[in-house]
Parts: structure tokens; C-alpha cells; sequence
């Protein structure tokens, strides 16, 4: 098959911001305790936390890291997390059945975080809690003066302010699953007034409210479009949430999956400007995607665990190469909506669907989408262009006239390289490019990296952490993209 793709340089979708190479820790299975986090162990620094982890996270290159949650946050209580460690409180965690020792909390995260070199953005927890416990976490966090709540992080040992500027208004609030759920006015109003008062303690932060928690909602829509009747002026962002799997085996359809993502982004994108032309706002909402992955693997075994251990072994999905190339492609799409997703994370970073493992005690290793989400960050800055692609499309269960090809570039920030991020989603059947720069005078492509392989169930592990890696293809003759492969072409000048 021969597909066409143009790239042209007066074709800008927008500059990127980094943040969309964001990623996520929660006080959830084995992301903090026995991943980021394991005093003793051999390779750990000064605090206890893992420096073979970090090295991984710094490969990754990650801005901006989504804490303490997800789920638990709707029933944390962040003062737990602060202060003399052989006070804080063991509790029951309901929202993941486990027992939180609070041995690490924000005081020790914004710590691990400095020496990640990321920045944290932050979600309060509007299930149990509300109003007054975020606009007192604002001031722990971020406040000079000389108050209760800034004294009190003082008195813990930090004289400056941990200047957290990106801010969650509560985590997945529809759902029935939450700890705390809400009705979409209830949020709403809650949104509004909690926003009201952080913004009064620190007004250069900025808030995210929460959308769905995914397009299957039955309340997808109505929700959004009453938190942003309520809340517009106090927020700057909206949530999006969404996993894909392919629980049915059908890998042809799973390969189409950013077809699904990209939907979301326009239905999303259509609600946020119907309220802004409805309240005549000047004002655009700029999407935050804060939990996107792959995330069906570990569905059964979950089931399987006993509760209130302390850092059991939980959503430990282990990815194969189809998933790689799903990652891939859902970056594509990230990028390119980017004039409008602003903030995207991973969800999540270690051990927890993520792309990072480790053995506690032990080893640590790399999981094939790793590899996309690598490459994509580290290549992916500067301004995106959009590729404009001639190609065939498929249908395949509920994925229908997908285009076989997709593709994206960026412009690097110095204009030296041009990097397209691109997929051939169709199994068994590779695709040609006639791929032309337009507007852009002697690049020549330089690095052509793939994943690809036989055998789209193959995965890493421990014992053999390198059996799916990127291949290497050649950058001579015509730009071939495999049946079912994601691809990073470098062309540079
Ligand atoms: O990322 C895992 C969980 O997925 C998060 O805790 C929750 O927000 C979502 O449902």
C-alpha cells in the first residue's frame, strides 16, 4: 500500500507545551512503596528513594508528575503525609483496599520530585473532604506568610514554599467507584467554590476540574457542560480520563484505539467552546488528558489479592508490543490536538500500568511502552505540524474507516530537526510513504527507529528485559512503515 503525507511548515497545529509529556504517581499498589520509594535498598539515596528508578524517569524526560492521586485522593487526608514520620497515622485506603503507613507524603515527594527534575501537579481531595482542607493544603504548600498552615510546613523543615502551580479540583467525581461521588450540579458547585478560595490563598495557580471519567459515562457531556456553566471563570483547564485494552483479543480493532481518543479530544473541545460562546467569555478552557494508557491486563489477577496489605502488587498490567504501538499512536493524537491539550499524564510511572518496573529488592526494567513514550518526549518539543496523509482506511469491530496511517511532525525548537511520529496500523500489510516537507529546505532523514517485531504478544520482563526494544531501520531508499508498527522518523538539517 503507497500512502501520501505532507508536512508543511505554515501548516502549525501549535508550540507544544511539555506538560503533555506528563506523567502520574499514586499511593496505589507498588508506585510509591517498592518503587519510587524503598529505604535499604541498594542502589537507594540519602531519603530512600530508588536511584535506579530515577535514572529511568529522568530517560523519560517527565515535566510534570500528577500526585497523590487518582482514587486515594478522595479519601486522603494530606496532613497525614506531613511532619514527624514516627507520628503519622497507618490507615485504612478505600479506595485501592490497601493500608497507607503515610511514611511518604507530599514533604517527602515534592523532595523526590526536585531531584526528578518535574514539577508536581496536585489534586486535592473533594470526595471525604472539601473547600477548607484545599485552601489549607494551598497554603502548606505554597504560602510565605506567617499563618498557621505555612508556619506548619516551616515547622517541618521547609522555610521555602514548594510552588505547586497545576492543581486538580478532586479526582473522577462521577464515578460510582469514587470515594465521595458526586452529581454533576453537586461538583459543579463544589468545583466553583473550592476553586473560589485556593485561587484567593495563591491567585497564580492554576485549576483543573474535572470532566468524565471517560466517554462511556452515561453522564459524558451533561457533566462537562454543567462544571463549566458553574465554574468557567475560576478554572483553566478540563479533565479528560480514558484507557484502552483489548480484552477481546481483536488486535486489528485494538490498533485503532487513538481513533477513539481523538473523538473524545473534538466532543470535549465542542462542549468547552459551546460554554464559551454561551457566556460570551473571551476565555478558552484548555484540555488537561491527566490519566491516559493502555490498561486491561491485570483486570483479573487484581481480583485475586487479599486487602489491607501494605503496597500489594496491584494494576501491574505487563505490556506487550501492540500495546507499544497503541501508546505510540495515542501520543500522535495528544500532539495533535495540541493547541488544545495543554497537560497530559501517563497514568502511571512505576510499577502501576506504567512503563517503568521494578523487583522489589531487586532489579528494575523497561516495558515495551517504554520506548514510544521515550522517543515522543524526548523528540516531541517545540511546534507541532500537522501531517496531512493520503491513505486507505479499515474497519474493524468497533473501529471503523480508520485511516491506516497516521502521523504527526515536530518542528524543533531550533529548526534543526523535524521529527514525524507516525503509524501503520493495518497488520500484515506495509505502507510506502511519499512523504514530502514542504517549505523546508535540505532535511534529509537521518533516523528512521520502529516497533515492530512478529509477534504482537511479545513483552519484557525481569529475566529477559530486552526481548521488545526499538528496531533500527535503515534510512537509505524509500520510507517503508511495517503493517503494524509504530515509527519515529528524524530528518534533519
Ligand atoms: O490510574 C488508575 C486509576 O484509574 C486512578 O486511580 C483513577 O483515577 C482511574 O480510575
Amino acid at each position: 500500500m503507497k500512502a501520501g503525507v505532507k508536512i508543511n511548515r505554515d501548516k502549525v497545529i501549535s508550540k507544544i507545551d511539555d506538560r503533555i509529556y506528563s506523567s502520574f504517581i499514586e499511593h496505589l499498589g507498588r508506585a510509591v512503596y517498592g518503587g519510587i520509594y524503598e529505604p535499604g535498598h541498594e542502589t537507594s539515596d540519602d531519603m530512600g528513594f530508588r536511584q535506579d528508578v530515577m535514572k529511568l524517569i529522568k530517560e523519560l524526560k517527565v515535566p510534570m508528575i500528577r500526585y497523590p492521586g487518582g482514587n486515594f485522593v478522595s479519601g486522603y487526608n494530606w496532613e497525614d503525609g506531613t511532619g514527624d514520620r514516627s507520628k503519622r497515622p497507618r490507615k485504612m485506603e478505600l479506595a485501592w483496599n490497601s493500608i497507607e503507613t503515610n511514611e511518604v507524603g507530599i514533604d517527602e515527594f515534592q523532595e523526590w520530585a526536585k531531584r526528578a527534575d518535574s514539577d508536581i501537579m496536585m489534586a486535592v481531595n473533594l470526595g471525604t473532604r472539601g473547600a477548607d482542607d484545599a485552601r489549607n493544603l494551598v497554603e502548606y504548600c505554597n504560602s510565605k506568610t506567617d499563618t498557621y498552615y505555612a508556619d506548619m510546613r516551616r515547622k517541618n523543615g521547609f522555610d521555602e514554599p514548594f510552588g505547586i502551580k497545576l492543581w486538580c479540583l478532586g479526582n473522577e467525581m462521577d464515578g460510582d467507584w469514587q470515594i465521595g461521588t458526586k452529581r454533576p450540579k453537586e461538583y459543579a458547585r463544589l468545583a466553583c467554590e473550592t476553586a473560589k478560595l485556593m485561587k484567593m490563598v495563591d491567585p497564580s495557580i492554576e485549576l483543573v476540574a474535572c470532566g468524565s471519567s471517560g466517554p462511556q459515562m452515561e453522564s459524558f457531556g451533561e457533566w462537562e457542560e454543567t462544571v463549566l456553566r458553574e465554574a468557567y471563570d475560576h478554572v483553566d483547564y478540563l479533565s479528560l480520563h480514558s484507557y484502552y485494552g483489548n480484552p477481546d483479543d481483536n488486535s486489528q480493532e485494538y490498533l485503532g484505539s487513538a481513533t477513539i481518543m481523538d473523538k473524545f479530544i473534538k466532543d470535549v473541545i465542542a462542549i468547552c467552546d459551546k460554554i464559551k460562546d454561551e457566556k460570551k467569555s473571551d476565555k478558552k478552557i484548555m484540555l488537561s488528558f491527566d490519566e491516559w494508557n493502555v490498561w486491561f491486563h491485570s483486570a483479573e489477577q487484581d481480583k485475586k489479592q487479599e486487602p489491607w496489605q501494605i503496597a500489594p502488587p496491584l494494576l501491574e498490567d505487563m505490556y506487550n508490543l501492540e500495546d507499544a504501538i497503541v501508546v505510540g499512536d495515542l501520543m500522535i493524537t495528544l500532539l495533535k490536538h495540541s493547541d488544545r491539550v495543554k497537560v497530559a499524564c501517563l497514568a502511571q510511572l512505576v510499577n502501576v500500568i506504567a512503563p517503568i518496573m521494578t523487583v522489589t529488592g531487586g532489579g528494575v526494567w523497561k516495558q515495551t511502552i517504554f520506548y514510544p513514550f521515550k522517543y515522543t518526549s524526548v523528540n516531541g518539543r517545540g511546534t507541532a505540524l500537522t501531517a496531512d496523509i493520503q491513505c486507505e482506511t479499515f474497519s474493524a469491530g468497533k473501529t471503523e474507516n480508520a485511516p491506516t496511517v497516521d502521523a504527526v511532525a515536530v518542528l524543533s525548537e531550533d529548526e534543526t530537526e523535524i521529527s514525524v511520529f507516525a503509524v501503520n496500523r493495518k497488520l500484515g500489510e506495509d505502507a510506502e510513504l511519499d512523504l514530502s516537507l514542504e517549505g523546508f529546505e535540505g532535511y534529509k532523514l537521518t533516523e528512521h527507529i520502529s516497533m515492530e517485531g512478529e509477534n504482537l504478544k511479545a513483552g519484557n520482563s525481569i529475566e529477559n528485559p530486552d526481548k521488545v526494544t526499538p528496531v533500527i531501520k535503515s534510512v537509505d531508499g524509500n520510507i517503508v512503515l511495517t503493517g503494524g508498527s509504530w515509527n519515529y522518523l528524524k530528518f534533519t538539517k
